[in-house]
C-alpha cells in the first residue's frame, strides 16, 4: 500500500515524507507544484529511494490526482500543501484563495471519486487527513484559556481565513459525503528545512549573516512552538488511530512572546558561533512596523490528543530550538541555496526601509 502527501517538499511536508520513510515499509507518492516554498533538496537523502515517488503538481488538478491515487493503491491521503505565509498573504491573497480553498476543493473531488470506485473494505481503510492550523480560532486575550476544539472559527488574515476554509470543506465532504477525513490543527512548527521567510530561521539566517533582526511592533505577541518532527509523529498518530471526522489540536506546551524566541536564538549563537567583535547577536535585534490585523496570541490545549491517542511533544522548546539553531549551522550550503532571487525580492519588498 501507499500514502499520498501533497506538498511534501516544503518544511513540514518534507520533514514528515523524510520521517515517514525511515519508518515504514509504505511508500510515499508526494504530490508538490513546487512554488517557491517547495524544495527537492530538502528530499535529497532519498535520491535513489523507490518507496518515494515525487510528481511536480497541483492539489486542485483533479485528473492528475484520481489517476495517481488510484495507479498506486493510495490507501490515505495527506494534505500539508498550502500558501503558508500571513505576511505573503497580506501583500497578496489571490494564490491562498486559490490553493488553499479551491485546491483543497479540487483534492476533496478527486479523492471523492476515488474512494466511491473503493471496495467497501477499501473505503472503510480509507483515510484523508487534512493539516491545518490554529490561526483558524483567531487572537487570544492573555488571560483567556487556550484554544480547544470547539474554540469558535474566528480567523483575521487572509491566510487563516483560506484555511478555515478549507477545513469547513474538508468538514462538510465529511458530512455530506461520509468522507473519512481527520483534522489536525496545529500550533508554529520550527526546526529543519524551515523556510528563513518565517521567524524562527529568519532570524538565524540575519544573525549569521550580520543582518537586523526585525521584530514586528513590541515583540510580545505569542505563539506556541512545536517541533516539526512532534508535529509528524502527532500526524502518524491521529492517521493511525484518529476518529473519523474529528479534529485534533496539536501544540508544543510552549507558549512564548517573539522577543523572547529571538534573545534564545541571539543567546544560543553567542554559545555555539560568537560573534568576531565579541559582541552577542542581541544588538543587531531591531524593532519594525508591525504586521496588519497582528494577531496577538495563539494558544494550543492538546489533552485531547494526549487523552484518546497517547500523544505528547517529545521535544521541549529549550531542546528543540537548540537542534534547530545547530542544524541552521551544519547546513549552511542548504541556506545558500533557498536564498535565490525570488527569496531576496521578499525580502527587499518586506522589509524595506
Ligand atoms: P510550506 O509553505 O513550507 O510548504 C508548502 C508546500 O506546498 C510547498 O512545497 C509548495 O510547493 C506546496 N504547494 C503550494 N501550493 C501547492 C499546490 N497548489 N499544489 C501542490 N503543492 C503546492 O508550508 P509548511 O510550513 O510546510 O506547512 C504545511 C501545512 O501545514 C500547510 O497546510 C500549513 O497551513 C500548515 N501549518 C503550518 C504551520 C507552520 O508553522 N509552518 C503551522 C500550522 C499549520
Ligand atoms: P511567522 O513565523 O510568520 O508565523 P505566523 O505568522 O504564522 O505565526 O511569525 C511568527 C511571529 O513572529 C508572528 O507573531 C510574527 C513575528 N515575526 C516578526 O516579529 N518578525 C519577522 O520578521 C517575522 C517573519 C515574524
Amino acid at each position: 500500500m501507499t500514502i499520498l502527501v501533497t506538498g511534501g517538499a516544503g518544511f513540514i511536508g518534507s520533514n514528515f515524507v523524510l520521517d515517514w520513510l525511515a519508518q515504514s515499509q509504505e511508500s510515499v507518492v508526494n504530490v508538490d507544484k513546487l512554488t517557491y516554498a517547495g524544495n527537492l533538496a530538502n528530499l535529497a537523502s532519498l535520491q535513489g529511494n523507490p518507496g518515494h515517488i515525487f510528481v511536480q503538481g497541483d492539489i486542485g488538478d483533479r485528473a492528475l490526482i484520481e489517476k495517481l491515487l488510484k495507479q498506486h493503491q493510495v490507501r490515505a491521503v495527506v494534505n500539508f500543501a498550502a500558501e503558508s505565509h500571513v505576511d505573503r498573504s497580506i501583500h497578496g491573497p489571490g494564490e491562498f484563495i486559490q490553493t488553499n480553498i479551491v485546491g483543497t476543493f479540487g483534492l476533496l473531488e478527486a479523492v471523492r471519486a476515488h474512494v466511491n470506485g473503493l471496495s467497501d473494505t477499501d473505503k472503510a481503510a480509507f483515510r484523508f487527513l487534512h493539516v491545518s492550523t490554529d490561526e483558524v480560532y483567531g487572537s487570544l486575550s492573555p488571560d483567556a484559556a487556550a484554544f480547544t476544539e470547539q474554540h469558535r472559527y474566528e480567523p483575521n488574515s487572509p491566510y487563516s481565513a483560506s484555511k478555515a476554509a478549507s477545513d469547513h470543506l474538508v468538514r462538510a465532504y465529511h458530512h455530506t459525503y461520509g468522507l473519512p477525513v481527520l483534522t489536525t490543527n496545529c500550533s508554529n512548527n520550527y526546526g529543519p528545512y524551515h523556510f528563513p521567510e518565517k521567524l524562527i530561521p529568519l532570524m538565524i539566517v540575519n544573525a549569521l549573516a550580520g543582518k537586523p533582526l526585525p521584530v514586528y511592533g513590541d515583540g510580545m505577541q505569542i505563539r506556541d512552538w512545536l517541533y516539526v518532527k512532534d508535529h509528524c509523529s502527532a500526524i502518524r498518530r491521529v492517521l493511525e488511530a484518529g476518529r473519523l471526522g474529528e479534529t485534533y489540536n496539536v501544540g508544543g506546551w510552549n507558549e512564548k512572546p517573539n522577543i523572547e524566541i529571538v534573545r534564545t536564538i541571539a543567546s544560543l549563537l553567542d554559545g555555539l558561533r560568537p560573534r568576531a567583535d565579541g559582541k552577542s547577536y542581541a544588538e543587531q535585534i531591531s524593532y519594525v512596523t508591525d504586521r496588519l490585523g497582528h494577531d496577538r496570541r495563539y494558544a494550543i490545549d492538546a489533552r485531547k490528543i494526549e487523552r484518546e491517542l497517547g500523544w505528547k511533544p517529545a521535544e521541549t522548546f529549550e531542546s528543540g530550538i537548540r537542534k534547530t539553531v545547530q542544524w541552521y549551522l551544519d547546513n549552511q550550503e542548504w541556506v545558500a541555496q533557498v536564498q535565490s532571487g525570488s527569496y531576496r525580492d521578499w525580502i527587499a519588498q518586506q522589509y524595506q526601509g
